[in-house]
């Protein structure tokens, strides 16, 4: 975690500043005190645990939230029986969200156990009014509800649930604390991160996206795509170097179309080349690459940087030149194959990753054989699939046959099954090879035995024990099992 402004320093009966960051640590100082307040009344410190339902970018809120609750004073738990639970929601398919309501259930009973506790829900379903409005009828006892675009003022908000409750303490029919906006282009730098791992960490490079594929909630709940100034990046990148992590993840919805919002034109591949030259960082991995944006630019600079990792996800969607039409891609089945076969050639031995979704609105048996052609072409190293959930508010929820749920389950069935076939032959061909492995974490299974990941992504577990945790190792390995590897330190 890097603090940048020293809690003690600030006067916390002044009034609040105006500008950003310094806002928001003068309220962590004044949640602080609270929760000061809250250790000498009941003799412990509380704790609190933020639960992450969504995608990397999710993940990465997640540990700007956790970072904040730190500062404060929060005691981290996994467990939701905290005294403060917060969830960071996903809404790109209809069943994340029903997981939230269910879950919300079993929080109200822990809350009835514990009388201090709060509950905040937080990120992408929160942007959704008819979610808001659904909480505020049936889980009238959740404190907090925040948005994806005010993210920065959690510490503020936070306050404010202080102020509402007693003391932390849960009053009945107390009032809700909601902020959800719609959209921003603010950008606020420099406040506190959780450090998940000492040796890796995952990087916003961008935010939001413009894309609209006409089955997607993301730009409705992200808004509009803004870039991150490099110099901003870079530095963050720089303290994380200097702070020991060798592997970074930059991350955004189309990392492809990174520059475009600022003011001096930049490009992703520019970006990757000067990451690449901080001493230190040995590793660069990155997420997600539209297909429509990924320039020769970006596969020169990834075939000559040792340290970019030589794996690429590449979502597809469908095979289909028709399908990705209508679902907005702004590519066909051709260009998407030739665009494969460049990277290939400028990267032979490129692990090449996608998702792919099955049963979108008028997909016919003919459609879904184009997206079984692609797979059987391109042979991925693995795919995610979905079955297309219809989002409202999305082109696609109003487009005519949408398909029956039986013929979609099992498309998604065979669509699976080769997915899986083709991945575990590929995965043989490492098999035998030396490769250069960052182990990760003790395994969670045999203790003598720690897990690692190879540049191009691939799972090996080789023995070992926790001083290896970080470092970068030649392992041999020895045998391919499905998915994992089992390695050999050289
Ligand atoms: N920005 C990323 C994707 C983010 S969402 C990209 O463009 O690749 C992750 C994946 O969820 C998408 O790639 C898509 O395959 C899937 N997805 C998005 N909306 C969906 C929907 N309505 N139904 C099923 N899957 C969906
Ligand atoms: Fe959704 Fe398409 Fe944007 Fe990805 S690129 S987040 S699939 S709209
Ligand atoms: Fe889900 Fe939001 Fe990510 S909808 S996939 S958590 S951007």
């Amino acid at each position: 975690m890097h603090n940048e402004i020293d809690l003690d320093q600030i006067n916390i009966h002044s009034e609040p500043p105006a500008e950003e960051p310094a806002r928001q640590y003068y309220f962590m100082a004044k949640c602080r005190e609270r929760v000061k307040d809250f250790t000498l009344k009941h003799g412990r410190v509380p704790t609190s645990c933020v639960v992450n339902m969504g995608c990397q970018m999710n993940a990465r809120d997640s540990e700007k939230l956790t970072g904040i609750l730190e500062e404060i004073g929060y005691q981290k738990t996994e467990s939701e029986e905290a005294d403060f639970v917060l969830y960071n929601t996903c809404t790109v398919r209809e069943n994340a969200n029903n997981k939230v309501y269910g879950r919300l259930g079993c929080l109200n009973r822990y809350r009835r156990e514990n009388p201090h506790m709060l509950i905040g829900l937080c990120g992408c379903m929160m942007q959704e009014p008819a979610v808001v409005e659904k909480i505020k009828q049936s889980y009238r006892f959740v404190n907090l509800i925040f948005g994806t675009h005010n993210l920065y003022k959690f510490a503020e908000l936070l306050y404010t649930v202080f102020e509402n409750t007693s003391g932390g303490a849960q009053k009945d029919g107390h009032s809700m604390t909601i902020d959800i906006w719609q959209d921003t282009d603010k950008i606020v730098e420099e406040l506190p991160v959780e450090r998940k791992y000492a040796f890796k960490s995952g990087v916003n490079i961008m935010f939001g996206c413009n894309n609209f594929c006409s089955y997607c909630i993301v730009p409705y709940v992200r808004g509009r795509e803004r870039s991150r100034k490099p110099e901003d990046i870079l530095q963050e990148v720089r303290k994380l170097a200097a702070d020991g992590v060798t592997e970074v993840m930059l991350l955004g919805q189309n990392v492809n179309s990174y520059g475009k919002t600022l003011e001096e034109p930049y490009t992703f591949a520019r970006l990757l080349r000067d990451v690449a030259e901080i001493d230190g960082i040995e590793r660069i991995r990155f997420m997600t690459s539209h297909p429509k944006d990924l320039s020769d630019e970006l596969i020169a600079v990834m075939a000559q940087s040792e340290k970019i990792c030589r794996h690429l996800h590449l979502p597809l969607q469908s095979g289909s030149s028709r399908i990705l039409s209508k679902m907005n891609r702004k590519y066909t089945k051709e260009q998407y194959l030739n665009l494969v076969e460049k990277v290939r050639a400028a990267i032979p031995d490129i692990a090449i990753t996608t998702d792919i979704i099955v049963g979108f609105p008028g997909e016919t048996e003919e459609d879904f054989k184009e997206t079984m052609d692609v797979v059987c072409r391109v042979k991925y190293d693995s795919a995610f699939t979905f079955l297309y959930s219809r989002r409202t508010g999305t082109p696609a929820a109003a487009m005519e046959n949408q398909v029956p749920e039986e013929i979609a389950k099992e498309r998604f069935e065979r669509l699976l099954c080769k997915v899986q076939q083709l991945a575990s032959q590929k995965a043989m061909r490492l098999e035998g090879t030396v490769q250069k492995v960052l182990v990760e974490h003790v395994n969670e299974k045999v203790e003598s035995l720690v897990t690692g990941r190879t540049d191009n992504n691939s799972v090996v577990h080789l023995p070992g024990d926790k001083s290896m945790i970080g470092k970068i190792l030649d392992v041999y390995l020895k045998e391919c099992k499905g998915f994992y590897y089992i390695g050999e330190a050289r």
